[in-house]
């Protein structure tokens, strides 16, 4: 029963989506388990350039049977669109399984975040705005509305009627205009999507595990990260969803015992989208240009420029043990090429006390200074190696450096975004 589980270490978009492709070569099958399209996975196979938001990484290995768990919320234009975009591209998505029990976005939990960030003002938490934060909030409040009630018309419109009556009570009292209605929606849920979805929908939680009692591989995929988690993550400026590893159980259900592998994806350096504190931030300057140029920072949906830092070891390690990560991806470590001096985060001054754990209270970590130790770059472009004898000995040494400070042994090195442009240790 091999289950791995591929978890984003940091604050998202460290390459989850690259590694789920190279493993699918060996893999069956490939969950989500959380999330929806505020993920952005990029995979660049064979010269072109994918960028998945909802369906799984695997989907691009015609072997692989991608499966979109419970867990998720799904816009479906979103959905239907990326499925299309891939089939015009000769990606085929008939093996797609959609889980019944995923939630469904509607036009009014977008607005809803719109809405919600707009009242934040300065405070806000920089989401995707794709309505990730409101259709969570209804789940958890019991009048979420799942892909199994669009085979229910009866069902589906009295729940939406429900739902949208206490919906625009907010709008119009926020004066929040909105273009649609109850009638666009039926008319669009129960016309092109169901007919659209209506195929793929399905049971996944005993497809998965009767793949997994024939002894398929399956892999299951994060989106996120580990410090964006509504747990575990820098709290309130989070998504609302739990990308941790022990997720799994709720978001595509499967229990621990399943699971042989961890992988932990680490980017080289650390990067963020939207608020929140982040003590390893470099300022703006030729460093920081440097990271965002060479490692094309900017969100591969919302287009954002993402803040950079240095690599930060408590978070790394704090996230190691949060997802019982028993090996590492080190991603990008080409874009390193070039910087003289590496910094790597070891450890922060909180409130004038040293501290090697990274701070769980929100209110150390939003004041927590980062302690550097410098470790020296190279200048050997990266982007042709594919053994570890051909990395620079200071690029080992800063590998060595993470391995030593975190405990667990580093197996992948990225050195290019292709699916060919990697080291196996
Ligand atoms: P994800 O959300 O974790 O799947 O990551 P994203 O796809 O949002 O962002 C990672 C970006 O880095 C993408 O543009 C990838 O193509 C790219 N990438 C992944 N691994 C490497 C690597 O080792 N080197 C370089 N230069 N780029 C990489
Ligand atoms: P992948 O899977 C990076 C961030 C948003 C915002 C916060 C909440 O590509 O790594 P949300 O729309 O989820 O309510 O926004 O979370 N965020 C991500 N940042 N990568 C992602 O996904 C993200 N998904 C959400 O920028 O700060
Ligand atoms: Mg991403």
């Amino acid at each position: 029963m091999p289950a791995t589980v591929i978890i984003g270490t940091q604050w998202g978009d460290e390459g989850k989506g690259k590694i789920v492709d190279l493993l699918a070569e060996q893999a069956d099958l490939a969950v989500r388990y959380q999330g929806g399209h505020n993920a952005g996975h990029t995979i660049i196979a064979d010269g072109e350039q994918f960028a998945l938001k909802l369906i799984p990484s695997g989907v691009l290995t015609p072997k692989v049977t991608p499966v979109i768990g419970n867990g998720l919320v799904i816009d479906p234009s979103v959905l239907i669109a990326e499925m299309e975009h891939l089939e015009a591209r000769g990606v085929s998505c008939q093996r797609l399984l959609i889980s019944s029990a995923a939630h469904l976005i509607f036009p009014y939990h977008v607005e809803l975040d719109i809405l919600r960030e707009k009242e934040r003002g300065g405070a806000k938490i920089g989401t995707t705005q794709s309505g990730i934060g409101p259709a969570y909030e209804d789940k958890a409040a019991r009048v979420g509305m799942r892909m199994e009630d669009l085979l229910d018309p009866q069902r589906f419109e009295a729940q939406l009627a429900a739902n949208l009556n206490e919906k625009m009570a907010i709008f119009k009292a926020k004066f929040h205009s909105v273009a649609f209605t109850l009638e666009s929606i039926l008319n669009t849920y129960l016309g092109e999507y169901r007919l659209k979805l209506e195929p793929y929908i399905s049971d996944t939680v005993n497809f998965v595990h009767d793949s997994l009692d024939l002894g398929k591989e399956v892999l299951l995929e994060g989106a996120q990260a580990t410090y964006l988690d509504m747990d575990h993550g820098t709290y309130p400026f989070v998504t609302s969803s739990n990308p941790v590893a022990g997720s799994i159980g709720a978001g595509a259900g499967i229990g621990p015992k399943s699971v042989t592998k961890v992988i932990g994806v680490v980017k080289a350096y650390t990067t963020r989208v939207g608020g929140g504190p982040f003590p390893a931030e470099l300022p703006s300057g030729d460093i920081a240009d440097h990271l965002v140029d060479v490692g094309g920072e900017y969100g591969t949906n919302t287009k954002r420029r993402r803040r950079v830092g240095w690599l930060d070891v408590p978070m790394v390690k704090h996230a190691t043990r949060l997802n019982s990560i028993s090996e590492l991806a080190v991603t990008k470590l080409d874009v390193l090429t070039g910087i003289e001096k590496l910094k790597v985060c070891v450890s922060y001054q909180v409130n004038g006390k040293t501290s090697t754990a990274f701070p769980v209270m929100q209110r150390d970590f939003a004041v927590a200074e980062p302690v550097y130790v410098e470790l020296s770059g190279w200048e050997k472009q990266l982007s042709r190696v594919r053994k570890r004898q051909e990395l620079p000995a200071e690029a080992v040494t800063y590998l060595e450096f993470l391995e030593d400070s975190v405990g667990v042994p580093i197996h992948y090195v990225g050195t290019g975004p292709s699916r060919e442009d990697i080291v196996l240790l």
